[in-house]
């Protein structure tokens, strides 16, 4: 449990479950505020988080306070390597453990499954996002290069710039979604 002793964020009765498709519509309207985060338009789609979660469904997962969602992890594993994707917590809702709390169930659900060992992208300049990796134990790996190909260009990448307005950037390569 987190210390919840700021008084600035007072703890919260928040719930962590599994994400099914039926919470796609409050998961994707909870990634619009979340401003650096990179959404696709195919992979981020409704019809393609719904594939994700039918060959994944036991492993992401939602925090919800008061019947709405106030964090995700998207989170799969290809029999192999477990992978993050889009880490969030609200902004309100932040520094109060849920996102250290939502790591540990999909952590939990991953070796349930035999998953040894579980990677994701944070974005160098992302400050807060790599000291929350830091602090959850994770090891920042310099040693590789991250490659990456894309097979449709239809799938645009467009950065949340603030909550509800986005930038367009067509025809950029796409670029891994962080956490
Ligand atoms: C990263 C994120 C998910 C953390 O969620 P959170 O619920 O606030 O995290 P927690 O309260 O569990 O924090 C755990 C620890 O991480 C570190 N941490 C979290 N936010 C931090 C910040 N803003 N500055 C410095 N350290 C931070 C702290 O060590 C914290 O422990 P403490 O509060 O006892 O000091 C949230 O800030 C977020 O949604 N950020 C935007 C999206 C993003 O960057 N995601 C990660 C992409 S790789």
């Amino acid at each position: 449990m987190h210390k919840g002793a700021d008084p600035k964020n007072p703890p919260v009765h928040t719930h962590i479950r599994p994400m099914t498709a039926h919470d796609y519509e409050k998961v994707h309207a909870l990634w619009l505020t979340i401003k650096g985060f990179g959404i696709r338009s195919v992979d981020d789609s409704e019809e393609n988080i719904v594939r994700f979660l039918q060959r994944n469904p036991h492993t992401s997962m939602i925090a919800e306070a008061d019947g709405e969602v106030i964090g995700s992890i998207l989170c799969g594993h290809d029999g192999r390597t477990g992978c993050f994707y889009h880490v969030c917590v609200r902004e309100d809702m932040r520094r109060r453990g849920i996102g250290l709390s939502m790591v540990e169930a999909a952590v939990a659900a991953l070796k349930r499954e035999h998953i040894s060992k579980i990677s994701l992208f944070a974005f160098a300049d992302n400050v807060i996002g790599n000291a929350f990796w830091e602090h959850c134990g994770w090891t920042k790996r310099d040693d590789m290069n991250n490659y990456e190909y894309g097979l449709n260009k239809e799938n645009v990448t467009t950065f949340v710039t603030e909550p509800a307005k986005k930038e367009k950037k067509s025809g950029a390569p796409p670029v891994p979604a962080e956490g």
